[in-house]
């Protein structure tokens, strides 16, 4: 098992955005996470990455807990995300957006770049390398040398995976990445989650949209108020009772 959360809850003050949630994820699926507006999604991120500390439960990582750790250390164990909003370095050239990415995660990071150490110069030529290959990955060669503020919006969700991707992580979470974009944009985002899957990297998916959690997820868990309420394959949770009521609402058919 790559992931585990067991018994996770998270407490704002007195609201419980995250409660007892258990459910893990194995290596090489998609699994999506659903819900309502404020059901505890992107908080439950901010959890695995180490941006929030749970208050209660445990994280484990290839068996290896977690909880305690520094967002860079979680990074280095192999841990992605993107951001709900897109967030790119948009001053930055798209080039130098993936360098950076690779950068985050690199041994020497500022110490080498400060004293130009032996380490320093390789972790360079591999990220430039690395940068490269991702363009390639991704369809952004044509942006190559373009402002990131300035390339298309859909381009930019592209790149906020190559940053991430950049990491070169074994899970990858991925918070509404075709939020914003057009349904025929989706098309394109779908296919590049349908590679990175392929190129051995485990995905966990918040989307609102469902025709993309129906085609692309391996299970689906459903959460509301923070609760896991339904977890399994996608055709039996679109059809779950308790989703429809919470979430799907009686129009939705699969
Ligand atoms: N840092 C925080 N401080 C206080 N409350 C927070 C914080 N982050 C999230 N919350 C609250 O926790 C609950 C869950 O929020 P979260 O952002 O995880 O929802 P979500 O499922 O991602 O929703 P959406 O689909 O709208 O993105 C909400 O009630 C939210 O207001
Ligand atoms: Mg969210």
């Amino acid at each position: 098992m790559l992931f585990e959360s067991i018994e996770l809850t998270k407490r704002f003050g007195g609201l419980v955005a995250v409660k007892d949630l258990s459910f893990h994820i194995e290596q090489g699926e998609i699994v999506s996470v659903i819900g309502p507006n404020g059901a505890g999604k992107s908080t439950l991120f901010n959890l695995i990455t180490g941006v929030h500390r749970p208050s209660q439960g445990r994280i484990q990582l290839m068996g290896r807990e977690i909880v305690g750790l520094r967002p860079y250390d979680i990074a280095r164990l192999g841990v992605a995300r993107t951001f709900q909003s897109t967030t790119v370095f948009a001053q930055d050239t798209v080039f130098d957006n993936l360098v950076i990415g690779h950068r985050l995660r690199t041994a020497s990071g500022i110490f080498g770049a400060v004293f130009g150490s032996a380490g320093e110069r390789s972790d360079q030529k591999k990220s430039l390398a690395k940068a490269e290959e991702i363009l390639d990955f991704l369809n952004l060669a044509m942006f190559k040398d373009e402002i990131a503020g300035n390339i298309p919006q859909e381009a930019q969700k592209r790149l906020s995976i190559g940053i991430a991707l950049a990491t070169e992580p074994k899970l990858l979470l991925l918070d509404e990445p075709t939020g914003g974009v057009n349904l025929q944009e989706d098309d394109s985002l779908i296919r590049i989650i349908q590679r990175i899957k392929k190129a051995g990297v485990t995905i966990c998916l918040i989307e609102h949209k469902m025709k993309m959690v129906m085609d692309i997820s391996d299970r689906v868990v459903v959460l509301s108020y923070g609760q896991k309420i339904a977890e399994g394959a996608p055709s039996a949770v679109s059809r779950d009772a308790k989703v429809i009521e919470a979430y799907l609402g009686p129009g939705y058919a699969a």
